[in-house]
């Protein structure tokens, strides 16, 4: 306080140093998660609603929709300051031509970029539907975390997002990006945190990383504080958050696969609510946490804005402890 006074009161001298000091973690952590809102994320959900709807009602990859949301996406990152590209790989099937299709990688200009932080999440739709709840949340909350963090935050590790193509297909997009890196690019990562919906009509609080008894249900080694960070931060939402084993039907496999620690967010697809569930998150037990999960009305009015709200904090949270963390994964 004293110091801005007498810097205000020098003529000449303007009260704000041209860059900021660094504020600690926490103050970092508790500024972010105050920015991010469900209003911010809903321009994205919006955005890539009206995309589908201008093209066959569909953003599947690949496909017209699927390449107006990566235009859409990457022009939010670099707009907002990020070192934005659109990393290309190629399907290959033995009875069609190959096809070339763009994953989006944008990463700070800040931070140690021996020492990232990789938040990601499906951008495609599958054929049937707009793809809103799966997965246009998870990329319009991370969006809204990026977008609110900027391109150049003070954070001691780099942050890097990622918005996949074709997960529907066979987690295509995610698998050939962790193909593609070097072996020190691989061990530059230090965690990889997926959100693959987050706004279910019906949800849950879901929390992978670190959670079951078999290696191929916990991820690698540091899982578990991943996964940890991503249960307290949902609690600090207000939500209580059901820990759930890994399986193979995300993004967060090629992470895994590959001895990345991950942790997971999901708010629940084609199965039944049970009353437990229900009286712990309120919802209507017996009825699936996503009824409209890779149909046609997987749209943006179906979605739930209080659940996109608490997971894009509770993203925020995480992503805002981890990067600023000298030590992200001691226990
Ligand atoms: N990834 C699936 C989809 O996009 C949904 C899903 C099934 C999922 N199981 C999951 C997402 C576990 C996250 C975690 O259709
Ligand atoms: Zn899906």
């Amino acid at each position: 306080m004293a110091l801005f006074i007498a810097a205000a009161l020098l003529p000449g001298c303007t009260a704000r140093p041209a860059t900021p000091p660094a504020p600690p973690g926490d103050t970092f952590r508790a500024q972010l998660v105050e920015q991010v809102t469900a209003d911010g994320a809903w321009v994205h959900i919006e955005a890539l609603q009206s995309i589908a709807d201008a093209t066959g009602g569909n953003r599947a990859s690949p496909g017209p929709g699927y390449d107006a949301s990566v235009d859409h996406v990457a022009g939010v990152l670099r707009e907002a300051g990020f070192d934005t590209t659109t990393p290309v790989f190629t399907l290959r099937s033995d009875d069609r031509r190959p096809i070339t299709l763009r994953n989006v990688v944008a990463q700070t200009r800040t931070g140690d970029p021996e020492r990232v932080v990789v938040a990601g999440a499906h951008l495609d739709s599958v054929p049937d539907g707009p793809g809103i709840n799966d997965n246009a949340s998870g990329v319009a909350a991370l969006l809204e975390v990026a977008t609110r963090m900027g391109g150049s935050p003070p954070t001691t590790n780099a942050v890097r997002f990622a918005f996949w193509a074709a997960e529907e297909r066979n987690l295509d997009g995610s698998a050939a990006y962790v193909e593609s890196l070097s072996r020190s690019e691989r061990r530059a990562i230090i965690l990889y945190l997926n959100a693959d919906m987050a706004a279910s009509p019906n949800a849950g609080y879901f929390v992978q990383g670190g959670f079951g008894d078999e290696a191929d249900e916990t991820g690698p080694e540091g899982s578990e504080v991943v996964g940890r960070t991503l249960v307290e931060e949902l609690a600090a939402t207000g939500a209580t958050a059901e820990t759930a084993a890994f399986d193979d039907e995300s993004d967060h496999d090629a992470f895994i696969e590959a001895g990345i620690p991950t942790g997971g967010v999901f708010s629940g697809a084609d199965n039944a609510k049970t009353d437990a569930q229900a009286a712990r998150w309120g919802g209507r037990a017996g009825v699936d946490f996503d009824p409209c999960y890779h149909s046609a009305c997987d749209r943006a009015e179906g979605i739930d804005r209080r659940v996109l709200d608490d997971f894009t904090d509770a993203l925020a949270g995480t992503v805002a402890r981890f990067a600023t963390a000298t030590d992200p994964l001691a226990h």
